[in-house]
């Protein structure tokens, strides 16, 4: 399913650190980073109000999901991830908050209702899937969001340069984020339908680019 699956997993699926073995270390990870003010930046995009039906798709260890839950009570937020090792560890990070959960599945064969969302978000996921797979994602989340919902996302790429530092130079001349180059993103999701805009994107010193989208389903 992903061009970028590592031939020694087991998984159809690329998992959230590359490797099963590096899961442990990958909110560690994150902080060092500084990721959790790019996950706020996000969720503030996403604008939730109480009683907003919010999904998260590539949810991984609940980072986004779960900080999503704490800044905005209110919303019911569902996390959807295929990695059983992430999802058991976003569900200890969300015991005792209530209207949250989530659930096993894979972006590109959504396993809930049509128009069942107000609000989707991607963080740090659309990267992992190939070309194809993120066609059918960008269908089925718009087939999720109601008319007039609209999908949030945070990702590796848009228009990156060798000036954005070595870590951009590696990714330009590597093929793991070349389809989230450019302009590609909200390419996608316009011919999957969605009126799509970048709204903002930041240099980032361990992954060259990042780069914010808001799609929105016409009403
Ligand atoms: C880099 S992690 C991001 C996790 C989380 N969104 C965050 O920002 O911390 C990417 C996640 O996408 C998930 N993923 C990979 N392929 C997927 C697919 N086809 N559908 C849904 N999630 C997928 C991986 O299992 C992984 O947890």
């Amino acid at each position: 399913m992903t061009e970028h699956r590592p031939h020694t997993a087991p998984h159809d699926y690329l998992p959230a650190a590359g490797r099963d073995a590096f899961l442990p270390g990958y909110d560690l990870l994150t902080r060092l980073m500084g990721m959790g003010p790019v996950y706020d930046a996000l969720i503030e995009q996403a604008e939730l109000t109480d009683g907003a039906r919010v999904l998260e798709i590539g949810s991984g260890t609940g980072n986004v999901t779960v900080r999503a839950k704490r800044m905005h009570p209110g919303a019911e937020l569902v996390g959807l991830d295929p990695d059983p090792r992430a999802l058991a560890r976003a569900q200890r990070k969300a015991r005792g908050l209530t209207g949250i959960r989530f659930e096993r599945g894979y972006s590109q064969e959504l396993p809930f209702a049509d128009a069942e969302f107000d609000r989707a978000l991607s963080s740090m996921m659309l990267h992992h899937l190939d070309e194809q797979t993120k066609k059918t994602t960008a269908a089925e989340i718009l087939r999720v969001l109601r008319p007039g919902g609209s999908l949030h996302i945070l990702d590796i790429g848009g228009h990156m340069t060798a000036a954005d530092g070595f870590m951009a130079r590696r990714m330009l001349h590597g093929d793991h984020v070349a389809g989230n180059l450019g302009d590609a993103i909200p390419r996608l999701l316009t011919e999957a339908g969605f009126d799509c805009t970048e709204t903002a994107s930041r240099r980032h010193r361990f992954v060259g680019r990042l780069t914010f989208y808001r799609a929105t389903r016409p009403a």
